[in-house]
């Protein structure tokens, strides 16, 4: 680890987990809990839960969950050193020097590794630009019009035509050829060795919310294929949870975000002006980015190119826009392909126009729903009111529903109440307005006796989170070598020493994790609802089933493993002893 366990800690008991998160995310406090819309996923009622007690969050829709590092390095992005280094800067911690030896750098973690031979390639690649190697790429973009001032503002750079160059510079600055390919930087072949991937392109650093260079985007000057290159995949360049600008526009204070389809229409836009312009990273749009933007804004405008492939790509953009709860609006573009063409030819006022004569993104559907539909054949014509009613049918609620009803019907010259029946019947035919969203765990297949195990584990860590006095009265029937699913057993240690000690500290037992999955697992132990039991007899008898549970599972999976393990007959005979007591042992909760 980077820093001490100590430091670690001190860093996070100053920085309290509801204050943290109510930077970013609106709370409101319920039941002990403090609530909201979940950053990590899309939603419209909140299922966020952060626990000021416990310091712990978690996420009853999509499963998030964590303490105040976890938090911080899935909200901004963060490798947990960069975690601690921010959070101690936030709460007023000198840190300690972090080691900067060979042997510290490589414990770094992969991510920073890959954060880091990122940055020093967006640098190589930069300087290029402004070599003459670099001439043919400085003037390909001098021709498209970018400034000096822009250019420098995005990063951009040059790979030329000798790959090699590039790699011989990564390896000088202390990179081995595991990272600089695993950063899709270069490739290995037995034939040529170490090959850049950058070849002969104009380059586009891609920076997260925090402008580290995460990926990048290679256009080849004028014709040729394929017309970008971007880097893979990699744990840092996650595709659908990044978008090109986004480091820029969360800080233009513009009331809305422009969604264009391309980094040089991102460019373009920011050059003249529209610091709010963002676009995603060579793939759709992604509910994952709708969630980003929902932090920064409730109004995007869709900015896409005019063409057909355009208009598709908003009508999927507009979807995902109202699923996340967001106002998605449509400028219009023509006769231009795209905003950097718009821009070239009509300028910044021309475009402020287009802005506020945007298209409500629901009459836009209309629009090109209409373009599908003969109106003169009135066969069609009521096909297309049919399909409307159908569209009106995804408002849940109802004032908006008759207020779109009633524009659409003005609109295009339907009867009002007409338009009414329609949707009524349409409603009434497929039995709901709006699919009702359930939790995802309404049917659950059989569960197998691991399942049951695990669960059952679980289950009794959150019982004592939920209630640590009960430990006393457990412990000499229980021990965490009874658990024999892999995270709760090493929570079990932890929580039970830190019992002994009195002094439970769920939000620190979280941070011994290191994988993002163990951590959301342990943070869902201590966020965990107990069943609803009403009365206390039947809270008692819930608790000691699922104490006998966990302790005859630790009791078979201990007579399994006699043969091959020495311990294992003797935790046998204690398990089957603490049955027979735990069998006539009353457990009072209180
Ligand atoms: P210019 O032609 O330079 O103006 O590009 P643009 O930014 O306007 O891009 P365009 O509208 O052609 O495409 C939109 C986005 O799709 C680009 O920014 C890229 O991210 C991506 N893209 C375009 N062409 C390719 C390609 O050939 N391969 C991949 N992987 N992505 C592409
Ligand atoms: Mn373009």
């Amino acid at each position: 680890m980077f820093y001490s366990d100590e430091t670690v800690e001190e860093v996070r008991t100053k920085n309290d987990i509801v204050d943290v998160v109510s930077e970013h995310v609106k709370l409101q406090k319920r039941g002990g809990r403090h609530w909201g819309l979940c950053p990590f996923h899309n939603e419209k009622s909140p299922s966020f839960s952060v626990n000021g007690d416990l310091q712990v969050y978690h996420c009853f829709g999509c499963g998030a969950g964590g303490n105040v590092y976890t938090f911080v390095m899935n909200y901004e992005n963060f490798s947990f050193p960069e975690a601690v280094k921010m959070l101690a800067d936030r709460a007023g911690v000198q840190l300690p020097e972090p080691e900067e030896s060979e042997e510290g750098r490589k414990r770094e973690s992969r991510r920073a590794r890959l954060l880091a031979v990122n940055k020093e390639a967006a640098k190589f690649f930069y300087y290029q630009l402004r070599t003459a190697q670099g001439e043919r790429g400085y003037q390909y973009l001098k021709k498209r019009e970018l400034t000096d001032e822009t250019m420098q503002k995005f990063g951009l750079g040059f790979a030329g035509k000798n790959g090699a160059v590039l790699v011989q510079y990564l390896r000088g600055k202390g990179f081995e050829d595991e990272v600089i390919q695993e950063a899709g930087l270069a490739s290995h072949s037995e034939k040529y060795g170490m090959t850049s991937q950058f070849w002969n392109r104009v380059m586009y650093p891609i920076q997260d919310i925090n402008n580290r260079v995460i990926g990048f985007g290679g256009r080849v000057m004028g014709e040729g294929e394929p017309k970008y290159l971007n880097s893979p995949e990699t744990p840092v360049f996650d595709k659908r949870r990044n978008l090109y600008g986004l480091n820029y526009a969360r800080r233009a204070r513009s009331s809305n975000i422009i969604l264009c389809e391309g980094y040089m229409d991102v460019i373009a836009m920011h050059q003249a002006g529209f610091g709010q312009a963002v676009a995603s990273l060579g793939t759709a749009f992604t509910a994952e980015q709708a969630a980003l933007l929902r932090r920064y804004t409730d109004q995007v405008l869709l900015a896409y190119d005019s063409d057909g492939a355009g208009v598709k790509a908003a009508l999927r953009g507009i979807g995902i826009l109202r699923e996340a709860g967001l106002t998605g609006k449509v400028i219009n573009m023509q006769p231009y392909k795209d905003p950097d063409e718009f821009m070239k030819a009509l300028g910044r006022e021309a475009f402020q126009e287009r802005i506020l004569q945007a298209e409500n993104s629901f009459f836009f559907e209309i629009r090109i729903l209409e373009g599908q539909f003969r109106l003169s054949d009135p066969e069609e014509k009521t096909r297309f009111h049919r399909e409307i009613a159908r569209k009106l049918c995804s408002f849940s609620e109802e004032v908006e529903r008759d207020n779109y009803l009633q524009a659409v019907a003005e609109k295009y010259f339907i009867g009002v109440e007409n338009l009414r029946k329609l949707v009524r019947g349409y409603a009434a035919q497929t039995g709901l307005v709006k699919p009702v969203e359930r939790p995802k765990s309404g049917v659950r297949p059989k569960t197998s006796p691991e399942d049951k195990a695990k669960r059952s584990q679980r289950l009794l860590l959150t019982w004592i989170a939920d209630r640590p006095g009960l430990y006393d009265r457990i412990k000499k029937y229980i021990s965490a070598m009874d658990f024999t699913e892999g995270v709760c057993q090493r929570v079990a240690e932890r929580m039970f020493r830190e019992l002994e000690e009195g002094k439970l500290n769920p939000a620190g037992i979280i941070s011994m994790f290191e994988e993002e999955s163990e951590q959301r697992e342990a943070a869902a132990l201590f966020s965990a609802d107990l069943p609803g039991l009403e009365t206390e007899p039947e809270k008692e008898k819930a608790f000691r089933d699922i104490l006998l549970s966990v302790k005859k599972n630790s009791y078979e999976y201990h007579v399994a493993r006699m043969g091959t393990d020495v311990s294992a007959l003797s935790r046998a005979i204690e398990g089957k002893k603490a049955l027979e007591e735990l069998g006539r042992a009353h457990i009072s909760l209180d």
